[in-house]
């Protein structure tokens, strides 16, 4: 446990508008600042930060705390490691005399045993035991020594234990290589093993030069043909990229996206060193995100089979929504970038880069490959389905274009196109009013709440629990009347679990003055939950009466609400939906 008063030290000297800053740009909006949201894609601002009550809330996606909530989520940080993290920042020792209380192994032990791994590994691929990887990589991926060296590559020796063992005489504990994603432990003799035996091994590097993570690929057929860590407290698949460390210092012109490991490396060996890929799975939005920091034209360079071109209709859609400028390559003759740059040379593959289409020629050319349009119907669909992504160009002369080339390749009026577009963008609006006033209705009743399930049990007293709550948390003189005794109210009036526990934690936190502050909640509450907090504040913030009449009112509701028995039965989504469906047929 981190001392309170240094917790408060090292806000004191975060500046939430400061260390936001460097994260989001923001702009101020009367007393307090907005911007886009860093996690949650949008176009318009929701994101924004309160600079008198130090907190930040998003009300699109309900991401919200203070600064160190916002440091766990945007460094992807346990709350002792965002604590550390902004104290480093502002230049604060945090006191080490206490033992720390185990909390589980730390972000940089993991991230100091996957350097001793990665060394050993590279160390092993240069040794008697190494020669079939070393074998493998300098042959059969025709790989230089100093692009080995470069990505750091290694060998996993065909052992259970050669792994475990050497780090275990490093002084790392059993619970360090489980957590760290180094081993596993036996179910039938409790007995540790390594998982990554007899494969070449790719460490994967953060952007600050970390080791926070390995892939490892087999030498055969055998299966998995990659095995890469899950996340533990030093990666998380979702928000990193293989080779971001060298790229992000080449990504002024663009940035190469690609499927795989081998990808990447054959492709910064070629001297395209601005190629990364994602971690054996499809790319995220907070990946994309993260791409749109370094560069803002992005070249997906997929695998050109149809998984791969589908893959890249998502990799377009997130890309696109984060910022980037997004081409796709066009691969004849070779399924991978890899074998494209073995098969014609890097001369070619740059003719490639620079003759890649824009996000509309590729969904033109998957369209029409996937319809025979010399067949009336099927010239129809094809039409149907283009006209539907013109319908979502983000500028009238955009979509004037599209048209333009709808209408060419399908050879049809460019009237008729326009006319069909223009009744896909009217269709569009129909259904985002729809969603929008049903996902209103829905949250408004609580249905699907996962921060506080119990709020659809009790909707009206659950109101008015969020009430008290916001008020409290609000309001000096509101606290300094429940310190007093002046409400006679206790957690067991609070008719939610989580309500009791924000409440709870409050008392708990508010000194006989009154004086209260957010960061008490930080090491109890998750991210999700800061949220749901902060927003409960912020949306009594922005009311204009928030007297004790109102306090009072809403803990009346509470204390007769308490005094009944609450129902627990669970509300099922379709006796909702036929609740909402009532409501219409009665307007
Ligand atoms: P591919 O199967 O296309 O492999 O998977 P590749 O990159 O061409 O690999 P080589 O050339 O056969 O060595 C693309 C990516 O998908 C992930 C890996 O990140 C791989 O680089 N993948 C694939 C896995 O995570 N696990 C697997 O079993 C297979
Ligand atoms: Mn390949």
């Amino acid at each position: 446990m981190i001392d309170h008063k240094i917790i408060e030290e090292i806000k004191f000297r975060s500046n939430i508008e400061d260390v936001i800053s460097s994260y989001v740009t923001l702009k101020r909006a009367g007393s307090n600042m907005n911007g886009l949201c860093p996690f949650h894609s949008e176009k318009t601002p929701s994101f924004t930060v309160f600079t008198s009550s130090q907190n930040f809330y998003c009300f699109g996606c309900g991401a919200g705390g203070d600064v160190i909530t916002f440091i766990m989520r945007a460094e992807n940080l346990e709350y002792p490691d965002a604590v550390e993290f902004l104290a480093k920042r502002a230049g604060i020792e945090i006191p080490r005399d206490n033992e720390p209380v185990s909390r589980g192994p730390s972000r940089s032990r993991i991230i100091d045993m996957n350097r001793d791994a990665a060394r050993f590994f590279h160390a092993q691929l240069y040794s008697e035991n190494g020669k079939t990887g070393l074998d493998y990589l300098r042959n059969n991926r025709q790989l230089s020594d100093s692009v080995i060296k470069h990505f750091g590559l290694g060998y996993a020796p065909d052992s259970f234990g050669a792994l475990t063992d050497h780090l275990r005489g490093k002084g790392y504990t059993e619970e360090e290589l489980l957590s760290g994603f180094m081993c596993g432990k036996s179910k039938k003799n409790g007995r540790l093993y390594d998982y990554f035996r007899g494969r070449v091994m790719f460490p994967i590097i953060d952007v600050a030069g970390n080791v926070i993570a390995f892939g490892g690929r087999v030498m055969d057929d055998s299966t998995p043909k990659y095995l890469n860590s899950s996340d533990t407290p030093a990666f998380k698949k979702s928000r990193n990229l293989f080779a971001l460390n060298y790229a992000k210092n080449n990504a002024t012109e663009h940035i190469i996206l690609c499927e795989g490991y081998m990808d990447v490396i054959a492709l910064h060996a070629a001297g395209f060193s601005s190629a990364v890929a994602t971690l054996g799975t499809a790319i995220t939005s907070e990946q994309a995100r993260i791409i749109s920091k370094y560069t803002r034209k992005v070249i997906i360079s997929y695998d050109s089979d149809g998984a791969g071109q589908r893959a890249a209709d998502k990799a377009i859609k997130l890309l696109t929504e984060a910022g980037c400028d997004v081409k796709v390559l066009k691969m004849n003759g070779a399924k991978d970038p890899d074998e494209y740059i073995k098969k014609f040379g890097a001369a070619k593959f740059k003719d490639l880069l620079s003759g890649s289409r824009g996000r509309f020629d590729f969904k033109i050319d998957s369209v029409l490959a996937s319809h025979d349009i010399t067949l009336p119907d099927e010239k129809i669909k094809a039409s149907e389905e283009l006209c539907k992504i013109a319908a979502e160009a983000f500028s009238e002369a955009e979509r004037e274009v599209y048209i333009g080339r709808i209408a060419e390749v399908l050879s049809l009026s460019r009237e008729s196109i326009r006319a069909d577009v223009r009744r896909q963008v009217s269709r569009r609006t129909r259904e985002r009013k729809k969603d929008e006033t049903r996902n209103a209705y829905l949250s408004g009743t609580g249905y699907g709440d996962r921060v506080n399930p119990d709020f659809i049990k009790n909707v009206h007293a659950a109101r008015a629990e969020e009430t008290v709550l916001g008020l409290l948390l609000c309001f000096e003189e509101h606290r300094k009347f429940l310190a007093d005794g002046g409400l006679e109210l206790t957690e067991d009036n609070f008719v939610t679990e989580f309500g009791k526990r924000v409440f709870s934690a409050l008392v708990e936190g508010t000194d006989s003055t009154g004086a209260f502050d957010l960061s008490v909640y930080g090491d109890r509450f998750n991210v999700d939950e800061m949220g749901r907090i902060t927003k409960m504040s912020v949306s009594r913030q922005q009311l204009t009466v928030n007297d004790r009449t109102v306090l009072l009112d809403a803990v009346k509701v509470l204390k007769n609400e308490s005094a009944v028995n609450t129902s627990t039965d669970e509300v099922t989504y379709d006796d909702l939906m036929t609740l909402i469906n009532k409501k219409k047929n009665d307007k």
